[in-house]
């Protein structure tokens, strides 16, 4: 216990990891370069920040206290903001109790506290993502409870409410798709009964409260599902064999993801969802471990995934908190193309060229769940002569080809696409992208031209913003982000 402890305050002093003290107040960034003048409005982001508190340790990367932050690009400044996430999790481990659901750490609970309560109740802690559902800013994590969130001063408003539509208590994607021709949000709900497991595909007005299923999909073994497809008919879910049986959870202390386990043996299953209906059709292909699928869209009447795809589950283990302090973890996995035909029982899957990344963005309100041409994303992870590389990279999905942005200096996340108003092509607009140095204790908010790649501009902030997962960007005028 001491040495993850140990591990967990050596973490938060390893960049990209290290944390300063919050910024409630906005203060101007340092900024050099051109911003584009068009380019106005707020990129919102969350990522674990705090791994231990007390006698409490977070043991995974995705139980770190999440933090929300906020770059504020106006007509002549670039403001910064960031806020500790105010949530039930946080103030319950600030009193000494862990007892919320978590996902690689084991909660606190009495046998007497697990009998009552077979199933642990979801946290709140949504370090994961942030997006923009009709008039609320959301921020989302892998559970039962999504945060509205003020976008102003960013303080959490309390949990957005659903219901009563019997998805009370699933699991929700932190990766909601934007259906934008029906205006509706699209995502995935996973509920665990002893018998196995079901996932929902449901829907809901932008400004509605009220989800409605679009179809199931029963399985005695429920593969983790970070993320999905979505085309204009069909949604697509990749159940890799990392999976659980949920009856294994029941009672249970340890973390969320603890209960999987890694079957290659059981290969890849591919469900796809006619949305109109609700019925399934299943493929199948060799084993391989997604978070991130990047797009999806349908073809002559296959349907076509691309999604970033590592050989097995080991990167699971590698986001476990001491061993990250020991080794950053390599997250670059390689982009595949997997297409399914009808009446084919084998999927085909293709490499995309030799890019490997993580955190994919495309240009979201024009390609998703269309044929494309382009995806960005950050290739983090460790050099030959123990450095650590980070850049930022464009892939033609139709070539092949790619090219990359690194400034030497800065381990950057997510970029978010941001199309410039009236742009024609696919890659006309900027990508906004967060970086830690990893030589002082300053960050930097780096603007891209997502065409060629150079650096537009660049809004330094004297804060260690750690690594985070996703976010989203809330301008004044056209945007092109993935909710
Ligand atoms: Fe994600």
């Amino acid at each position: 216990m001491q040495q993850t402890q140990r591990r967990s305050r050596e973490l938060e002093s390893i960049a990209p990891f290290r944390r300063s003290p919050d910024v409630p107040e906005r203060c101007d960034a340092d900024v050099t370069g051109t911003v584009p003048s068009w380019l106005q409005g707020d990129l919102l982001r969350t990522c674990p920040a705090v791994f231990a508190q007390g006698s409490w340790q977070a043991q995974h990367w995705f139980d770190g206290l999440g933090q929300i932050y906020a770059f504020r690009i106006g007509a002549s400044t670039v403001r910064f903001q960031s806020r500790l996430l105010d949530s039930e999790a946080a103030r319950e481990i600030a009193g000494g109790r862990a007892k919320l659901s978590s996902f690689g750490t084991p909660t606190e609970r009495t046998a007497w506290q697990r009998l009552l309560q077979p199933v642990q109740r979801s946290t709140d802690n949504t370090n994961v993502n942030i997006v923009q559902m009709g008039d609320e800013v959301v921020a989302l994590t892998e559970g039962a409870r999504q945060l509205r969130i003020d976008a102003a001063s960013l303080r959490s408003l309390g949990v957005r409410p659903y219901g009563p539509d019997g998805l009370g208590g699933n699991v929700m994607s932190a990766h909601p798709h934007r259906d934008f021709a029906r205006r509706k949000v699209v995502n995935l709900a996973t509920s665990f009964g002893a018998g196995g497991g079901v996932v929902s595909v449901y829907e809901h007005d932008d400004r509605t409260h009220v989800r409605r299923v679009v179809g199931s999909w029963r399985t005695d073994r429920v593969p983790y599902l970070h993320s999905f497809g979505l085309t204009p008919t069909r949604a697509v879910l990749l159940a890799h064999p990392f999976a659980v049986r949920p009856r294994d959870m029941l009672w249970s202390n340890r973390g969320y993801i603890d209960h999987f386990e890694w079957r290659p043996q059981d290969g890849t299953r591919l469900i796809v969802m006619d949305r109109g209906s609700g019925a399934t059709t299943e493929h199948e292909a060799d084993a391989m471990f997604v978070f991130h699928t990047v797009n999806a869209f349908e073809r002559d009447g296959e349907t076509v995934l691309d999604a970033l795809a590592y050989p097995d589950a080991t990167i699971m283990e590698d986001l476990r908190v001491a061993r990250m302090a020991e080794r950053l973890p390599d997250l670059r996995p390689k982009l595949v193309r997997i297409t399914m035909r009808p009446g084919r029982p084998r999927a085909d899957v293709q490499m995309l060229g030799d890019a490997a990344f993580e955190f994919p963005c495309i240009h979201y309100r024009r390609s998703s769940g269309s044929d494309y041409r382009y995806t960005w994303g950050a290739a983090d992870g460790p050099r030959d002569d123990d450095g650590y590389a980070s850049s930022i990279v464009k892939v033609d999905v139709r070539s092949g080809q790619s090219c990359a942005f690194s400034d030497g200096e800065r381990i950057y996340g997510e970029p978010v696409f941001v199309a410039r108003p009236g742009g024609v092509d696919e890659d006309d607009g900027v990508l906004l992208t967060v970086g830690c140095s990893q030589r002082t204790t300053g960050s930097a908010l780096s603007i891209l031209d997502a065409r060629d790649m150079t650096l537009l501009a660049r809004a330094d902030v004297p804060a260690s913003i750690p690594l985070g997962f996703h976010g989203s960007f809330i301008g004044e005028r056209e945007q092109g982000g993935r909710p």
